[in-house]
């Protein structure tokens, strides 16, 4: 696909508000801010191997129990203080602290929205040179404009996110993001700054050839998802050749990325050291269910849609399994013929 030079993801952003008479303008600008931030992230992970002053980690757990890396610290500052410093979200939760911050001033306050991100996705790749993301996704705020925001602003299942969408740090770094008419991918010229729209109407293929999940865990998961994966592995008899091929980055945005592309399924079970799986729902899960959905693809999570769990805490872990619509289809009779 050939890089469209003549639109540039700021452009996108204003024709798109144009489509919507009555539009403030804010989210326009939520999305700028991240923009921004994914600039001043992908400027700094690109030099990561020669600054060995930002790569390594910082000696301390997040609230998670995970080992934080200095640019896990640094990527959660960048993306706050961006959002913060515009007026235009009340609030933020994000997967490095442990409760949501309120920016609570006059000018904050009167924001409608909140955001929930994973700053640096991915993370215990950055030494050895992987890609590595960011996803966020964005709420409208149930509480009363002008007041502090609440816990209930983030506890929103994903059928009320108002857009989604992630940065991928790879071979060249995209923003890829959705609010619900569809999913545009933008890839960034370093030399000018600039994120131009190179991936339109993104869609994910109904048939996928890979299957993505850490086999390493085989041995714990649940007999369904062991009979799935040896289906992955088996041989299709018509043309003598293992069905699924495996890909596995350990990093989900890229994991994700490359079977959006290319077709394929994800699968995060549970296992023993997870028993609700690893993956977050409000940072993680939703907002890529969200781009799923919307490119044409599913997500699951044992018996519902992603977007239809109403997260009880801000960090809750469930299994996830997202992709193209018939091999999730197919995952989806399995576990179902286990209960
Ligand atoms: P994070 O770096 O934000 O904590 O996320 C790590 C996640 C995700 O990116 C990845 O797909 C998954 O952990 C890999 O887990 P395993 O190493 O258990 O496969
Ligand atoms: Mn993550
Ligand atoms: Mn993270």
């Amino acid at each position: 696909m050939s890089i469209m030079k003549n639109v540039t993801v700021g452009e996108f952003i204003v024709e798109s508000q144009n489509n919507f008479p009555g539009s403030t303008g804010e989210l326009s600008k939520i999305l700028s801010a991240i923009k921004l931030a994914s600039k001043i992230l992908s400027h700094q992970i690109n030099k990561a191997g020669l600054a060995k002053e930002i790569l390594g980690s910082v000696g301390k757990e997040n609230t998670q129990g995970e080992d934080q890396q200095k640019l896990d610290v640094f990527a959660n500052d960048t993306f706050i203080n961006a959002l913060s410093a515009r007026g235009v979200i009340c609030g933020v939760a994000s997967e490095e602290n442990r409760s949501f911050i309120a920016f609570n001033d006059n000018v904050n306050n009167d924001a409608k929205y909140v955001v929930l991100i994973d700053p640096l996705d991915g993370s215990s790749n950055i030494d050895v040179n992987v890609s590595v993301g960011t996803i966020f996704s964005v709420y409208k705020r149930q509480s009363k404009k002008g007041q502090p925001v609440e816990m209930k602003d983030f506890l929103q299942s994903g059928n009320c996110q108002v857009a989604s969408g992630y940065i991928i740090y790879g071979s060249s770094t995209m923003l890829v993001y959705t609010t619900g008419s569809g999913v545009n991918g933008f890839t960034f010229d370093p030399s000018i700054g600039v994120f131009f729209l190179s991936h339109p109407n993104m869609k994910i293929p109904k048939e996928g050839k890979l299957y993505s999940v850490n086999e390493g865990n085989f041995a714990e998961f649940c007999p369904a998802i062991r009979e799935y994966i040896k289906f992955c592995q088996s041989e299709d008899l018509s043309t003598n050749k293992r069905k699924y091929n495996s890909r596995y980055i350990g990093s989900l945005v890229a994991d994700f990325q490359r079977n959006l592309i290319k077709g394929g399924i994800y699968l995060y079970p549970s296992n023993l050291s997870h028993p609700n799986g690893k993956l977050r729902l409000t940072y993680e899960c939703a907002p890529l269910a969200f781009i799923a959905e919307q490119a044409g693809g599913r997500a699951i999570s044992k018996d519902k849609r992603v977007m239809e769990i109403p997260p009880s805490e801000l960090h809750q872990r469930v299994p996830f399994f997202v992709g193209s619509k018939y091999m999730i289809d197919h995952l989806e009779e399995i576990l179902a013929s286990e209960r």
